[in-house]
């Protein structure tokens, strides 16, 4: 190096030599590429014969490690991390599917997961059809021999509706032991449900909600068995879509998922004790919380989650402008979209989150003009009650 010019010395000098520092946390590895040895090493570890690392959107350490961390939480084979849970939905549809598939979706999916499948898959020859997957029957009917992947939310998005994995599992893999059915399991996170562990293929993460928990990263994650993983790595992640995520983001979702189980325990506490109040308060017309007896999963949903999770959906006895007066008036809880956060957070699914549905998809799926949906934070309790209160009585006035 001594010879060299300024310009070669300010990129290449006194670079530490890449020894084991034996830090506790995985550093950052924020870099898109990796040098090799040799052209030789570089062909190696682009044919497969050599495990390594190349080029960030095929594989880096933090998404490695965090893609083997999930993939264990859940039990699964192996895992993929992505830049948003609809670039791993996305990915993995991408993946699995080719003109002519025929795909089986329960009619309640967070508004642009239904999106995908209603309005962009029918462009690539793609069927989709809809159902109440709350009564296996509607699943066996709609069985043929071209339907490749069955797609589900349990607790769905907005309206907490609970599908039994391991009937839909079973009704899907006797007609054809091919059939992949998908579990999109952002609501319930690993802690609470293991969908694999009940005959489901594939797990589906927005890891922006639960699994990170902070409100600061966006991501996506797939978990599965190993062969369909290296599927979506080969095809789906590395150029149908390319949503990849960066190694920061995945140094922060790592950092976020040491307190899943301690957030979650506090979530769902939280939850019940909400879920309870707004049950009691005679100006909320229906609540919809697996936690409440009045659920009508109340019984599956104990059979096949720890605890029944942290978002409430709620009707209020009013129009559309009355939850909106309401929800202005919340103080502590946020008016946002998403989920999963330490905060509480308050939205109106027919005008956010679900505004993709037609008003007959909307009534369909049973996502009423009135509906609220919550996403119970880690605040105290009384506190989050005392605002609901107190936005509930400032609209009687
Ligand atoms: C259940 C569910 N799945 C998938 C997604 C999409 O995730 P992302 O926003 O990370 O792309 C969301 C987003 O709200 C969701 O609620």
């Amino acid at each position: 190096m001594d010879n060299t010019d300024f310009a070669t010395h300010q990129i290449h000098g006194g670079s530490l030599e890449r020894k084991n520092f034996r830090p506790l946390v995985t550093p950052i590895y924020q870099s898109s590429t990796f040098y090799f040895d040799t052209v030789e090493q570089g062909a190696a570890l682009f044919s497969g014969d050599e495990d390594g690392y190349f080029y960030t959107r095929i594989d880096n350490p933090n998404q490695r490690e965090l893609a083997s961390r999930l993939a264990e939480l859940e039990g699964g084979e192996a895992g993929l991390v992505f830049a948003s849970g609809m670039g791993a939905i996305s990915s993995m549809f991408w993946s699995l599917l080719s003109s002519g598939d025929h795909v089986i979706a329960d009619k309640t999916l967070y508004g642009c997961t239904h999106e995908l499948l209603n309005e962009g898959f029918p462009r690539f020859n793609i069927d989709v059809d809809f159902a109440d997957l709350s009564n296996v029957v509607n699943l066996e009917k709609l069985l043929r021999p071209e339907t490749k992947i069955v797609y589900t939310e349990t607790p769905a998005n907005p309206n907490l509706k609970i599908l039994d994995i391991e009937q839909l599992a079973a009704a899907a893999h006797n007609y054809k032991p091919d059939i992949k059915l998908a579990v999109d399991n952002t609501f319930a996170t690993p802690y609470l449900q293991q969908p694999l562990a009940l005959g489901a293929d594939i797990v589906i993460h927005s890891v922006t909600k639960y699994l990170n928990g902070h409100g600061d990263v966006v991501a996506g994650a797939v978990v599965s068995d190993s062969e369909t993983i290296e599927l979506i790595a080969a095809n789906g992640l590395r150029y149908f879509t390319g949503s990849v995520l960066g190694p920061f983001e995945c140094f922060l979702v790592s950092r976020g998922l040491k307190t899943l189980d301690l957030r979650m325990e506090k979530h769902c506490a939280n939850a019940q004790e909400i879920a309870e109040f707004l049950e009691q308060d005679k100006r909320v017309k229906k609540v919809y919380y697996p936690g409440l007896d009045s659920h009508p999963a109340y019984e599956l949903a104990k059979k096949q989650m720890k605890l029944p999770g942290a978002m409430i959906s709620f009707e209020l006895d009013g129009d559309k402008g009355y939850c909106a007066l309401f929800a202005n008036a919340c103080k502590l809880c946020r008016r946002a979209v998403s989920l999963g956060d330490a905060e509480t957070l308050i939205q109106h699914p027919a005008s956010m989150t679900h505004n993709t549905y037609s008003p007959e998809a909307l009534a369909d799926a049973d996502i009423s003009e009135n509906l609220l949906r919550l996403s119970v934070g880690l605040e105290s309790a009384s506190d989050i009650i005392s605002d609901l209160k107190q936005a509930l009585d400032s609209c009687d006035r």
